[in-house]
């Protein structure tokens, strides 16, 4: 058990006993994991377009409302689609069961920013560049989430990494920020909070525990997978997402180098394909998010040790290695 708690200003405003969340994750947020992070003191998030309606998403709150009585949250991720979902049902659903922290991704969450705040929802919105952190502070949120270019999933177009990326958000940002994208061990906990953020959000390192509801086959691949085991794919259509290298991203890419229209691509990253991989363990089936943090993961623990390793390798690094370094200055020639 950890010695110490960390108290941040995230910590305080969302009543949370450790500064780390789950982000959420498409395919993955459900209940088990999400349930699990909440029990070991963290905040997770439900992923709201998992659900394939909005009654199976009040469906999940509700299962996973069994499974913890500490708080968790729902995202609600807003991309470019053809056929977009039906966005202010799956919020209708959120505010009706209850829920009162989202994590919002996106494009221009106004709408649903203020129709949640209207019912007493706190907002976590996740974005990737400065200047969309402040206009979603604007917005009204409540914290910001930044993703730095090592994320998992879509990095947005700017590729800062997140030792310029956190430090000069959190020199603009006023609310509370978590530092997001490359981060799974105590080490990443504390560089966070040196570089001026309140917490840390983690995806990638979520899904290699025990109770991720994934095939073990991509939580062995995230062991083995090193620290270049990633592929950008669709930077050409400028919808740049991060994914685990494997045989059809690099089919993805070639395409691209093509000069080809999304269209040539479009059956080769549908979700449906990464869903179905991530049932059927087929690691090679279709592509799925992962992020370069795959170098820093080299086991599979349960969410709750996991979240108690974070937090004892936060307290010896603080307390004993950076408290170390210090020595008394030599004293100045009279
Ligand atoms: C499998 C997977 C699916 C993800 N799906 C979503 C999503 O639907 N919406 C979202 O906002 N972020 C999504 N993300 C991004 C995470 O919430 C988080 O921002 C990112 O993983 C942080 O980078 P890291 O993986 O290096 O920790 C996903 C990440 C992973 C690994």
């Amino acid at each position: 058990m950890t010695k110490h708690r960390i108290k941040t200003r995230f910590t305080e405003t969302f009543g949370i006993e450790h500064p780390i969340v789950q982000g959420g994750m498409q395919w993955v947020g459900r209940a088990e994991l999400v349930s699990a992070v909440a029990n070991a003191g963290a905040l997770g998030f439900l992923t709201a377009l998992t659900q394939p309606s909005p009654e199976a998403l009040a469906k999940e709150i509700r299962r996973c409302s069994e499974m913890t009585d500490k708080p968790f949250g729902v995202n609600l991720t807003i991309l470019p689609s053809i056929n977009p979902p039906p966005y202010s049902e799956y919020r209708s659903a959120i505010i009706e069961s209850g829920i009162k922290i989202v994590e919002t991704a996106g494009d221009k969450p106004q709408a649903h920013v203020d129709e949640l705040k209207r019912h007493g929802i706190k907002i976590i919105h996740k974005c990737t560049a400065v200047r969309h952190a402040l206009s979603a502070e604007r917005m009204g949120v409540d914290a910001i989430s930044i993703d730095g270019f090592e994320c998992a999933g879509h990095p947005g177009e700017d590729d800062i990494p997140g030792l310029v990326l956190i430090p000069a958000a959190a020199d603009k940002v006023s609310i509370p920020m978590l530092a997001s994208g490359g981060f799974a061990d105590g080490r990443g906990l504390v560089a966070a909070l040196a570089l001026g953020a309140e917490g840390i959000s983690m995806g990638t390192r979520f899904c290699a525990t025990k109770e991720a509801p994934i095939h073990d086959n991509f939580k062995a691949a995230l062991v083995s997978g090193d620290e270049r085991a990633t592929d950008l794919i669709l930077r050409s259509y400028r919808n740049t997402s991060r994914v685990a290298k494997n045989s059809v991203s690099t089919e993805v890419r070639r395409i691209e180098a093509l000069g080809k229209s999304f269209s040539e691509v479009a059956h080769l990253v549908k979700g449906q394909r990464g869903r179905e991989g991530f049932e059927n363990g087929d690691t090679n089936y279709g592509v799925w998010t992962a992020g370069m943090v795959q170098g820093l993961i080299l086991d599979i623990p349960t969410v709750r040790e996991l979240i108690e390793r974070i937090m004892e390798e936060a307290d010896r690094i603080i307390s004993t290695r950076l408290v170390g370094l210090f020595q008394p200055a030599d004293p100045i020639p009279a």
